[in-house]
């Protein structure tokens, strides 16, 4: 299946990042930043997830990447073009997709009106329908069904594949696996790899997070409104400190006892953004 351009090299990192937001600052009411200056990059052909508790701000994030919210401050560079202030609309031309948290599918549609209303290229909406169904093959056996009656997990599908429909470079996924059967789980983190692998670069946002930072080339914690902790994924999944705090804790304590007493972390490990975690 040929997507997206695949990237040549995965581990190209000379190049600008694909997607980066600097010290952004947003917020729903008046003099109310919930964001408060997040700096995140993510270069082409990764998966990054964005982890941190309820409330931090992750949702807002993308959110606000993606346009429905105008930054009050900061950058957001695709591409090396500003989207800062760009209407979604536009933001899905340039090559980015979102799949919201909640109310990601027209019920009353079916799978099929769904996935076309995702078409930004009439003359190519049969055949990228047609991709969509061999990709989600629980898909294409139900073209005609509304998408209202469907499962949690089934739905998140068709919301996922009506994102991919305009073949997105990048692809914002907040909480694609939350409320779903675990078997759903493990279909939508599945179908998440493989269309990395076939050149869309993925930014999550995840419940879920350790499996997602397993799967993930880099990560972010988010935390009041601010990144505290980026790194390889399996770097926070193994930082005491990020554990102890943001994952529910490991069987790693001893060392993040042990960490608390030093001033810097492993050379190698994440970094820490800023030590005044909650
Ligand atoms: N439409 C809105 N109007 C006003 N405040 C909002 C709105 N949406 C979110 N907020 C507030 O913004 C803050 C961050 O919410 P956000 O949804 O970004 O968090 P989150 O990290 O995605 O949380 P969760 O893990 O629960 O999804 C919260 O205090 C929330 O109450
Ligand atoms: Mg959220």
């Amino acid at each position: 299946m040929n997507w997206a351009d695949p990237s040549p090299e995965r581990e190209a990192t000379g190049g600008q990042p694909l997607l980066e937001t600097d010290d952004l600052v947003a917020g729903y009411l008046p003099e109310v930043d919930i964001l408060n200056g997040v700096s995140v990059k993510v270069r082409e052909g990764e998966i990054v997830t964005i982890v941190g508790p309820n409330g931090a701000g992750k949702s807002t994030f993308i959110k606000t990447v993606f346009g429905l919210l105008r930054p009050r401050k900061g950058s957001i560079m695709l591409q090396g073009e500003s989207i800062a202030g760009r209407r979604p609309h536009d933001i899905t031309r340039l090559g980015m997709s979102y799949v919201p948290q909640l109310d990601n599918v027209f019920p009353t549609l079916t799978v099929s009106e769904n996935l076309e209303m995702g078409s930004l290229d009439r003359s190519t909406t049969k055949a990228q329908i047609d991709r969509m169904c061999e990709l989600f093959p629980r898909l294409g056996e139900r073209r005609s069904q509304a998408a209202g009656t469907m499962s949690g997990g089934e739905r998140q599908m068709v919301a996922m594949a009506r994102a991919l429909m305009p073949n997105p470079k990048v692809l914002l996924l907040d909480e694609p696996s939350a409320g779903l059967a675990p078997a759903f789980v493990d279909a939508i983190f599945e179908k998440t790899e493989e269309v990395n692998r076939e050149g869309v670069t993925i930014v999550m946002v995840e419940q879920n997070a350790r499996r997602a930072l397993a799967m993930s080339d880099r990560g972010y914690v988010l935390d009041l409104g601010q990144d505290r902790f980026e790194g390889p994924g399996r770097d926070l999944l193994d930082d005491p400190k990020v554990a102890e705090l943001y994952l529910g804790g490991t069987a790693r304590i001893d060392a993040a006892e042990a960490d608390d007493s030093e001033a810097n972390g492993p050379e190698e490990g994440p970094t820490r953004q800023d030590s005044s975690t909650v």
